[in-house]
């Protein structure tokens, strides 16, 4: 069933809430956080080049952020939804806000629990090889 969701592109989320987001999709963990890490949760989202949110009665629901050069290639990261408002299209949103703000860009991204997800809305698997120095922070 639809929700009767507000989306928003700001990118200063306010920091609590993205980190009780993301302890609800299982990214964070409540024993490995400081209050100062909570303070700084928003910073890759400060930081990206687009941000869009999910709000419902002023709660935030969702969120996604994407880095572009804005012409050629993006790539989408932290795309999560509340599991209470999953299955009810806010994912799907989230991301065609995402590839309208640069719509002929190629657009990337790396997951293993979502690929169902991406491929559902139009994303296809890319065999090329993924070659990575890992964050420090985690
Ligand atoms: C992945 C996630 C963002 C999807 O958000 P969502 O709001 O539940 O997705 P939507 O309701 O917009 O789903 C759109 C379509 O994809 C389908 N879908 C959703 N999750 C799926 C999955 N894991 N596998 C396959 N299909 C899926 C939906 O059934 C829907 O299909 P429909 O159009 O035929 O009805 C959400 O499940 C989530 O936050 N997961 C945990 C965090 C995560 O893994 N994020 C991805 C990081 S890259």
């Amino acid at each position: 069933m639809k929700v009767q969701i507000e989306y928003r592109d700001q990118k200063d989320l306010p920091c609590k809430e993205l980190y009780q987001l993301f302890l609800a999709v299982g990214w964070a963990a409540e024993d490995k956080t400081t209050q100062a890490m909570i303070d700084h949760f928003n910073v890759g989202f400060l930081n990206s080049t687009f941000v869009f949110s999910a709000w419902m009665d002023g709660r935030l629901v969702g969120c996604v952020r994407a880095l572009s050069d804005l012409h050629f290639r993006s790539v989408i990261y932290d795309l999560a939804v509340m599991p209470e408002y999953q299955q009810k299209g806010i994912g799907k949103e989230l991301v065609r806000r995402c590839i309208n703000a640069c719509e002929n860009s190629e657009w990337l991204v790396q997951t293993d629990m979502a690929k169902g997800f991406y491929e559902k809305i139009g994303f296809k698997e890319n065999k090329d090889s993924f070659l990575t120095i890992p964050c420090k922070w985690f």
